[in-house]
């Protein structure tokens, strides 16, 4: 069995495997190599030769275990029509979104728009690095979707204001926002990815007492649907107020953590798989450092199933080389 596979279906405590959030990125000389010649990061996320490409280049490095899919969470508005542009030191920008437009796209609109990443996913699967290894296919979650939709940019600590002022807007939005995930997950499944990640990049922005409403009840819809495709899923509620409370209901395969949370307190209330966890800060450190922080991790989840991960994405700053020790380390130990 994969060894993915392994810790998330057979609860396998005995191994820890490893791979890096935005493992394939700019971190990395020969993706910003490419991504010189691409300023259109659109363009490239659906250029199928280099996105399966620029996926496996982390893997062509460093022993990792999985191969994350190179494409965005934004590529769902965009398939939407929803203008989405990345600008340069700023992140993604996204056109003024409007509901009439989007209510028209149907499936066949919208898989038209964005098939090139599942025709990468088949491309990487084909290769033979991939061979015993996982291909992970993903998607942002549903309200990490809406506020890139309505706030049109990354919110950094604060929504805009009025964000939840159009009531109905929302709910049309989330409704179309779920239906579409749902597609873009099957093609991913069908393409070849054999587990899907759901990225809540802004579960932390939200109070309790709004978390069923826009956490709980889309992402389980979504979580309940991949376990119907038989796929397992992995939710990165990042941030969340309260990660016991979303596990006991939304229930995914295992839980990603941020690097916030106190992990002896994750493993003490969480019964199902953990994943992630050290602070990408810790990879501008030194190899001592790293060391020290992330066999913490690995002795806190020794007999917990546990993936190695970080709490968020790597830096584009990372030295390679500190990845490259990580990885030794994570496989060196037990
Ligand atoms: O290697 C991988 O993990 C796979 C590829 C991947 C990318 N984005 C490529 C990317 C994945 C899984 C994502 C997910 C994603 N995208 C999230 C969820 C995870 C998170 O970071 O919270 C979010 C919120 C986005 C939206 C997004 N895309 C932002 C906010 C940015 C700009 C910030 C930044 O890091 O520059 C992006 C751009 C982006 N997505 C890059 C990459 C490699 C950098 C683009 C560049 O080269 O300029």
């Amino acid at each position: 069995m994969k060894p993915l596979n392994e810790v998330l279906i057979k609860k396998n405590t005995k191994i820890n495997p490893i791979w890096i959030m935005r493992q394939a990125g700019r971190y990395l000389p020969e993706f910003r190599e490419i991504r010189k010649q691409n300023p259109d990061f659109i363009n490239l996320c659906l250029n199928e030769v280099l996105a399966s490409e620029i996926t496996l280049q982390p893997l062509k490095r460093f022993d990792l275990d999985a191969a994350i899919i190179f494409s965005d969470i934004l590529m769902l508005p965009y398939g939407l029509g929803q203008k989405v542009i990345f600008k340069k030191n700023f992140g993604p920008k996204l056109g003024e979104l409007n509901l009439n437009e989007i209510a028209k796209i149907d499936e066949i609109d919208f898989i038209e728009k964005i098939h090139s990443v599942y025709k990468a996913i088949k491309k990487v699967n084909l290769d033979p690095i991939l061979k015993n290894k996982n291909t992970i296919g993903f998607v942002g979650a549903p309200w990490t979707l809406l506020v890139y939709m309505i706030n049109q940019q990354s919110p950094k600590k604060n929504l805009k204001v009025n964000f939840f002022k159009d009531e109905y807007l929302i709910n049309r939005i989330l409704l179309i926002i779920e239906k579409f995930l749902k597609v873009h997950i099957k093609n991913q499944i069908d393409n070849g990815a054999n587990i899907i990640q759901i990225f809540d990049s802004w579960a932390g922005l939200l109070e309790k007492k709004d978390l069923p409403n826009y956490i709980y009840t889309p992402t389980l819809n979504l979580v309940n649907y991949v376990k119907s495709l038989n796929v397992p899923v992995i939710c990165f509620p990042r941030e969340i107020k309260d990660y016991k409370e979303f596990y006991e209901i939304v229930k995914p395969d295992a839980i990603s953590i941020d690097y916030n949370v106190n992990p002896k307190e994750i493993v003490k209330n969480i019964k199902i798989p953990i994943q992630g966890g050290l602070d990408p800060k810790i990879l501008l450190t030194d190899k001592k450092t790293l060391k020290k922080e992330a066999l913490k991790y690995l002795e806190i989840f020794k007999d917990h199933p546990y993936i190695f991960n970080l709490g968020h994405g790597v830096l584009p700053e990372t030295n390679p080389e500190m990845i490259d020790y990580l990885v030794k380390t994570v496989k060196e130990y037990k």
